[in-house]
């Protein structure tokens, strides 16, 4: 996995880290407990793209960096397939401390995080939202429709947060699903999706 990107002393970046600092002292749920490092978000502030993926796992508590897992490899290699490194883009969870066993975030475990993330999103103000699966879908769009019916779809950040409304949103089938079901037609769909959101930030293919 490539070292952390290093951080950067822009005005956003000194946002972030306020954020940062504040999400290091939440304990408005009872995940803090129970993990090892708190799984804050990497990459660079000014992000055209940003990917939203669930909650950190074994590694990323382990190492307190977003999607450095197996998913996390895969995800680096759809990132480098898009003509960018991880560095260029930013990288964030809906909840930032791993769940014991790596069981699925509750809802009132979400929704204090899901706030955080809001923060973090309100600072980049990036052109193009990636959803990576149901729960960072569910979380952002305030659907409960399924990824298999929403992805390859452009949706739109929902006008209940004017700072973010109307910020492009594509939702993809997250880096683990698709390990789990590896197949030539769900890559094939995975990849149209970031082709989409290419098109959109100007990245040539
Ligand atoms: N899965 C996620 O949703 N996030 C990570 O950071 C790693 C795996």
């Amino acid at each position: 996995m490539p070292p952390a990107p290093a951080k950067g002393d822009s005005e956003k970046q000194r946002l972030l880290n306020e954020v940062e600092e504040q999400v290091g002292k939440c304990r408005r749920c009872g995940l803090r407990q129970g993990c090892t490092n708190v799984v804050f978000g990497e990459g660079n502030p000014d992000a055209q793209i940003v990917f939203v993926g669930e909650a950190p796992g074994e590694e990323e508590d382990r190492q307190g960096r977003p999607f450095v897992g197996r998913a996390g490899e895969l995800l680096t290699k759809q990132i480098n397939a898009m003509g960018v490194q991880r560095s260029d883009i930013y990288i964030a969870n809906v909840c930032k401390c791993r769940p014991p066993g790596n069981r699925a975030p509750l809802a009132d475990e979400v929704e204090p995080c899901r706030e955080h993330l809001l923060l973090q999103l309100r600072i980049i103000r990036p052109k193009v939202i990636i959803t990576l699966g149901n729960p960072a879908t569910h979380a952002l769009l305030n659907t409960t429709v399924g990824i298999t019916r929403l992805r390859g779809q452009w949706q739109k950040m929902p006008d209940t947060d004017p700072d973010l409304a109307g910020i492009k949103v594509m939702p993809t089938f997250h880096p683990a699903y698709l390990l789990r079901a590896y197949t030539e037609d769900n890559r094939r769909k995975v990849w149209s999706d970031l082709q989409e959101v290419m098109k959109e930030v100007g990245l040539k293919r």
